[in-house]
């Protein structure tokens, strides 16, 4: 332990003990002014600074501080781009900095399970690995300034339904390969200075309180050394909330947990020595060597620039049959509210009172006129408006939509009930498509919408919600200045009904059952087939792009992986690289193919670039539960490089070995097959059974065929041997022994 620390522990009372652990006000923690720790101030987070003074709320309904709002996490993780992630982690430290604030509450990182969720626009992605890598780009770049992070909800929290009370219910392997596997790797890669607990239970425990969570996986098993603060309002029981690892309980003042600490410490209910361990992670990052902030400044400026240089590298361009990019020298309409009001974030506490925002409308200026078509609010279809809508776009070249969800529509706090547009923009973008067949539609949302007129559009074009720079950026895409690079950081399905989670989304009082298991997003469609709207890393470019010369090399355990890719057009342009593995061992109920590589080339024409990757046996692993650990099965593995999870470009294969085997519980009803596949116990089996032959007439060769017997064995309990083999109860007793030796050498 740091020595100060400890001194400063030795010097503290219980109650000032007790009071570190709760909040001094809405936005800051107690510190120890009388011993030389001084308060020190959170603030939301995740994607700009959302500043308020201590009498401030946190639903966004008193303003904060003028600040710059970058894209949300649904836009920057379509970048792909762990380089530009850092880049604005590290703009937000620093604005920070300026501003005196120690710590900023994100990223907000939970998996979107159902496209419903409310606040999957400040979330990354319903892939673990891709949610991990941006976030600990982004944890890196604001903690270089000197400034601490707070991942957010940790964990299983994907719905606003019942947030604070709901139970997130599903099997060990579902949460440490799905909802834990991004958290994990943000904290062993990026060590964040704090963690925040989220408001549900976890099969059936509270996050806020929940041991295993908080201590023996958090701590234990990744090496977390900060602290766990709640999310606003979440600790249940607050003793049992220290106990179980949660050091400080926000917001403050918190006057009847302060006593009840100090009542628990005094009853012997609470050891002292627990709260002097959460008193020791707190202060450890107090004290941290702070950044000099004397010199930092807020330059709102350039962080607008930035914003603006940042949604350009995540907006996706789903589809384009040629039409884009625009030229100036083309008759074009923009049409819908959000050409000039675009909507670039979400409502709730990740709110920001940005600095300036710009429509797209504004920044092409006199090379295109403007009609309506609808309000961005109101879901209200006015004739008049549509009809004037499609006389403009009959008259112009070129008609370009600005479609997107209001704010109402998602939201913190509630969950949404379907994944349509407003019924007056599907009905205009309907009509005017009929039109003009070189309509393209903008989208500014936060997650997917359900898109009845696609194939009847030229071009449609994602911005997510962009942040305040989203206007310069539609700009520079539409335009060509820019060419899109953005890769879909989650499915897009055709209808909500498809989505895995659709029956078991929100849940009732008691809880929701996560019975989808490991298979989200991507791993449930194309475990089924589905076709999709838009596939997970799907994205397209001004240019293309070329893969070739795969090579897959496995040395002492680590795999190294490359691939070339050109661009083969006539523009500058970025390719996402997708490195995609699939299990072909034959072990059951794994995905077709996971994600665990990605890397963005930037390419001029007719460059050929590398992607280079490096693999580990944990990207070849499942979480089994009879393991309680990681585990790759030995075999065969596909390395498949790939434009999107469904574009796979070059496939190399590869042979895994290993000596570790899965446990084996062994009873009288363990399956032959089991004992069959377990080189152990196989050796003992394996001679003993009767060969599996078609044996009598023709007439019983057709109804007992030799796979038949085999499979009859294979699925048999050991017991059932006794029969096959004509064993006594001793020659059994003899086997079972036999078999156990085995397994014990
Ligand atoms: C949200 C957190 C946020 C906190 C403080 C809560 O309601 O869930 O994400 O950081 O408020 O504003």
């Amino acid at each position: 332990m740091n020595e100060k620390v400890q001194d400063i522990i030795q010097k503290m009372t219980l109650e000032e003990k007790a009071a570190l652990c709760s909040g001094k006000d809405f936005w800051h923690i107690t510190g120890v002014p009388r011993l030389g720790v001084e308060p020190a101030m959170v603030s939301d987070g995740p994607h700009g600074l959302r500043k308020q003074d201590e009498t401030a709320d946190h639903l966004g309904v008193n303003e904060s501080i003028k600040a710059v709002c970058f894209p949300a996490g649904c836009a920057t993780a379509c970048s792909f781009d762990q380089d530009l992630m850092y880049k604005m982690g590290k703009a937000l430290g620093q604005e920070c900095r300026a501003e005196n604030v120690s710590v900023l509450l994100g990223p907000a990182m939970n998996i979107k399970r159902s496209p419903l969720c409310g606040r999957n626009f400040e979330y990354y992605s319903e892939d673990p690995y891709l949610a991990g890598k941006i976030a600990s780009s982004f944890i890196q770049g604001v903690q270089s300034q000197g400034v601490g992070t707070s991942p957010k909800h940790f964990a299983a929290n994907n719905q606003e339904y019942r947030r604070m009370s709901s139970s997130s219910n599903m099997s060990e392997r579902t949460l440490r390969e799905i909802y834990l596997a991004g958290f994990e790797t943000a904290v062993k890669e990026a060590a964040p200075w704090t963690m925040m607990c989220s408001y549900n239970r976890i099969n059936g425990v509270y996050a806020s309180e929940n041991p295993k969570l908080l201590t023996d996986i958090l701590r234990k098993e990744w090496g977390f050394e900060g602290f766990v603060m709640s999310d606003w309002g979440a600790v249940n029981e607050k003793i049992e909330a220290i106990k179980a690892g949660l050091e400080l309980e926000m917001p403050g003042p918190c006057e009847d947990s302060v006593r009840q600490v100090v009542e628990a410490v005094k009853s012997g209910a609470l050891s002292e020595e627990t709260l002097n361990e959460a008193v020791r992670r707190i202060l450890e990052i107090l004290l941290k060597e702070k950044a000099d902030a004397s010199n930092a400044v807020f330059d709102r400026e350039a962080d607008h620039h930035l914003a603006a240089e940042i949604e350009a590298e995540c907006a996706v361009l789903m589809k384009n049959n040629g039409l884009l990019p625009l030229s100036k020298e083309q008759n074009i309409v923009y049409m819908g509210g959000f050409a000039k009001k675009p909507r670039y974030q979400g409502g709730g506490s990740s709110h920001i009172n940005a600095t300036r925002v710009i429509g797209a409308a504004e920044m092409a200026g006199a090379h295109t006129t403007y009609v309506k078509g609808f309000d961005v609010e109101q879901d209200e279809l006015v004739e008049s408006e549509i009809a004037q809508a499609v006389n403009a776009a009959k008259a112009a070249d070129i008609a370009v939509i600005f479609a997107g969800l209001p704010d109402s529509f998602e939201c913190e706090g509630y969950d949404r009930s379907h994944m349509r547009l407003p019924k007056c923009q599907d009905e205009l973008i309907a009509r005017v498509a009929n039109v003009q067949p070189n309509t393209v539609v903008v989208l500014h949302v936060g997650s997917p919408v359900e898109m009845p007129w696609v194939n009847d559009v030229a071009a449609v074009l994602c911005m997510y919600l962009g942040g305040e720079g989203v206007g310069e950026a539609t700009h520079a895409l539409l335009y060509g200045e820019k060419n899109p690079c953005g890769r879909l950081a989650e499915s897009w399905p055709l209808a909500l009904e498809h989505n895995p989670s659709f029956l078991n989304f929100p849940g009732n009082e008691d809880g929701v059952h996560y019975a989808e298991g490991v298979f989200v997003g991507y791993r449930y469609y194309d475990k089924k087939k589905l076709p999709v709207q838009f596939a997970f890393g799907a994205g397209e470019s001004y240019t293309t792009f070329s893969y070739q010369n795969p090579v897959v090399e496995v040395k002492e355990g680590v795999i190294t992986a490359k691939v070339e890719v050109t661009n083969t057009g006539s523009r500058f342009g970025k390719e996402v690289v997708q490195l995609y593995v699939a299990d072909k061992t034959g072990t059951e109920n794994r995905p077709e193919r996971e994600l665990k590589g990605f890397a963005k080339l930037a390419l001029l024409p007719g460059e050929t670039k590398c992607a280079e990757f490096t693999l580990t046996q944990r990207d070849l692993s499942f979480y089994s539960e009879a393991l309680g650990d990681w585990f790759a099965p030995g075999g065969e593995y596909e390395i498949c490089f790939a434009h999107s999870s469904r574009d796979i470009r070059e496939v190399k294969t590869f042979a895994f070995e290993t000596n570790q085997q899965l446990p084996l519980t062994l009873h009288r009803n363990t399956t032959v097959g089991a004992l069959l596949k377990h080189p152990k116990t196989a050796a003992v089996l394996q001679p003993i059974l009767p060969e599996q032959k078609e044996e009598g007439g023709e007439a019983s060769k057709e109804a007992i065929t030799a796979e038949m017997i085999r499979q009859m064995f294979i699925n048999s309990p050991l017991r059932t041997l006794r029969g096959y083999l004509n064993y006594s109860k001793e020659q059994m007793d003899d086997l079972m022994a036999k078999l156990e030796q085995a397994l014990k050498q």
